[in-house]
């Protein structure tokens, strides 16, 4: 199977330090998975890779030529994966905007009948908790749903190097059983809805809107 690992900052300004703290925390979100489940192919997705014009222009209204094609690109990889981690900083007790921006030029369909893991770290004590329960409903509303467990690491420049290894005195079989947890209940998911899409396709069951919000209204 394929996951795509989101990262949720583009933040290079300083204070507060480190900058990008995230990048350390997929870097080992990937090891963790790439040691667990080596079988599957496993994408970080950097928001610096998909820089975004000011004016939006998603791609589920894409014009020839008016749609940036990388983000065609990274429509075809939400397409084919079969399920994503969202790991995002918490600004304000919210999710990060970067995240958020990016997710949000692609049409629900692309992420939908596949499960979803939330990630969250702060440089302080919470883990961003706050941002991960917003996330629920964010990630639900693009119907990926995410799994029960969810991942918060607190003071995150203190447990992962630049690297994604572990900083001296942490344990890193504790830290990968934390992580695993919900990374095998993402598995788990993915296996099931991976089979299950095979058996009945949820695009023609279900349906997907593709012309306005107003077809979800009631009548
Ligand atoms: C605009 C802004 C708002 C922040 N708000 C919070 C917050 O609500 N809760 C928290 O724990 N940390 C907050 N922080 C601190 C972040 O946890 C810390 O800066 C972290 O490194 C951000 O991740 P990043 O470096 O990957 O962007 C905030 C940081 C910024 C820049």
């Amino acid at each position: 199977m394929k996951f795509l690992v989101f990262l949720g900052t583009v933040r290079e300004s300083t204070p507060p330090k480190p900058a990008r703290l995230g990048l350390r925390v997929a870097k080992a979100c990937i090891a963790c998975l790439d040691e667990r489940y080596a079988e599957h192919d496993i994408e970080l997705i950097d928001p610096l890779d998909y820089p975004l014009d000011t004016i939006f222009k998603p791609q589920f209204s894409y014009l020839p030529g008016k749609a940036p094609e990388a983000l065609n690109t990274l429509a075809d990889k939400i397409a084919s994966a079969d399920g994503f981690v969202m790991i995002s900083p918490e600004y304000n007790h919210s999710m990060s905007p970067a995240l958020a921006n990016l997710l949000n030029h692609f049409g629900s369909s692309l992420f939908a009948y596949k499960p979803s893991a939330i990630v969250t770290y702060s440089a302080g004590q919470w883990g961003g908790m706050r941002a991960a329960v917003n996330m629920r409903t964010y990630l639900a509303e693009l119907g990926c749903l995410p799994v029960s467990a969810m991942i918060h690491i607190p003071k995150a420049q203190e447990v992962f190097t630049e690297e994604g290894a572990m900083q001296a005195g942490e344990d890193k079989n504790s830290w990968f059983g934390y992580l695993g947890r919900t990374f095998n209940q993402l598995m788990w998911w993915a296996q099931a809805t991976n089979t299950h899409r095979d058996v009945v396709d949820p695009h023609n069951m279900v349906g997907d809107f593709t012309k306005t919000p107003t077809e979800r209204n009631a009548p």
